[in-house]
Order: structure tokens, then sequence, then C-alpha cells
């Protein structure tokens, strides 16, 4: 299966991340947590979040977050074109991948959702702006440079937008949501699996305000 070089489908995306800027990375362990994480979330004032499909509950977490109706979700750690139409079907208005897969990125199309693919290095990101993706999530982020590795690839490809994620905490929101490159920040940071087993949804509560500060500041 080959990429076309139609224009991904972005302003909903773009819509949904420039909001806030920030986006929550979700790893749902169990469907009954959905509904007041999402609740948890939307206080804290996030607009988006990602689910990512890593537990057996991924798709009804998706769902229960999208019919909860505060946040417009996306699907996350979606690695196959199987698994881009499950997250669709689920309600999913955005697919991300840790990498690029040009089968995941066709499906995405023909589904006419945004797909925001992972990219490590300049080739990747040649080959995400040859299939006419201009967003791309930069992963895993602060282990690759962080805001000085974005400040890098914007000389040569100054069209791109980048969304980093992996390994970025609070401290980190400054720096990179001050670079014009930067249109959100990911990170499971504030709704950790320790928050989640504990169901202590008033931290996560606490730390999306906190983000969410930090990107309006
Ligand atoms: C992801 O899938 O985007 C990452 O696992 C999130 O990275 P983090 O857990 O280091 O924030």
């Amino acid at each position: 299966m080959s990429t076309d070089l139609t224009p991904a489908p972005t302003a909903d995306l773009t819509a949904a991340l420039s909001g806030t800027r920030i986006l929550p990375v979700l790893t749902v362990p169990d469907v009954a947590t959905a509904a007041p994480l999402a609740e948890a979330l939307a206080a804290g004032g996030a607009r988006c979040a990602e689910v990512t499909f890593r537990t057996p509950d991924a798709e009804k977490a998706l769902r229960a977050i999208a019919d909860h109706g505060g946040l417009t979700v996306g699907a996350g750690t979606v690695l196959t074109p199987e698994q881009a139409e499950r997250a669709v079907a689920a309600g999913a208005r955005f697919v991300l991948s840790p990498g690029f897969d040009a089968d995941v990125v066709h499906t995405c199309r023909k589904l006419g959702v945004p797909v925001v693919p992972g990219v490590a290095t300049a080739t990747e990101l040649t080959r995400a702006l040859r299939a006419g993706l201009t967003t791309v999530k930069l992963f895993p982020a602060e282990h690759l440079g962080g805001a000085r590795f974005i400040q890098a690839l914007v000389a040569p490809f100054p069209q791109a937008r980048f969304v980093p994620t992996g390994g970025v905490g609070p401290a980190h929101l400054p720096i990179y949501l001050s670079h014009p490159a930067v249109l959100a920040v990911g990170g499971s940071w504030m709704a950790a699996a320790g928050h989640l087993e504990r169901g202590d949804y008033a931290e996560i509560r606490r730390l999306t305000a906190e983000a969410v500060e930090r990107s309006a500041a």
C-alpha cells in the first residue's frame, strides 16, 4: 500500500491542539477509570487527550472519554491500519503513532482523520513531509535532545510543526511552548499510572491545571 499525497485533514487537529497546547497521554488500565479521568482532565482545563492503544480496555476507554464530551480525543500508539480503524470507530478524532508507517497514514486518510506520525530523525521527518504531513510527533523528545533538537530541525524543515512527547514533564514546558514550531506538548505526567492506580483524580486535575496555566503564560 502506498501513501498518497492528498493533503491530510489537519484543521480539526490544529484546532484541538492549538487551544491549550497540552496533550495529556492516557494509558487507561480499566474502563471504569475513564469517566472520572475525563472529568478531572476537563476540570483541569484540558481540551484534548490521547488514549494509547496499549491496554485491553483502550478502545472502550477511548469511547467512554469521547462520550464524556469535554475533550477532543485521539488515539495513540497506533501501530497498524487495523488499530487505526478500531480507534476511529471508537470515536478517535485524530491518530498518533510513535513512528511513521505508510499504511497507517493511508488508512487514516481514507477514514478522513488527521494522523500525526512519530519522527526521531531528519529522514523520518522527510518521509512525513513527502507524505503531506507537516505536523509530527517528536518521539521520544527529551531523549532526542528536546527543544535544541527541534531548533536544529527547523533550519532545513521550516514548515514542520512538532508535538514533542516522551520524557517530558512540567519543568520542560516553558522551553517547548516558547518555540514557534511546537504546536502542542504531549505527556503522561498529568495522568500517570500511579495516579490511576490510586484513583488520585484530584492530583490529575491539579497537574493538568498547572500545565494548562503554564501553556497560557
Ligand atoms: C507516548 O506514547 O506518547 C509516550 O509514551 C508518552 O511519553 P511519556 O510517558 O514519557 O510522557
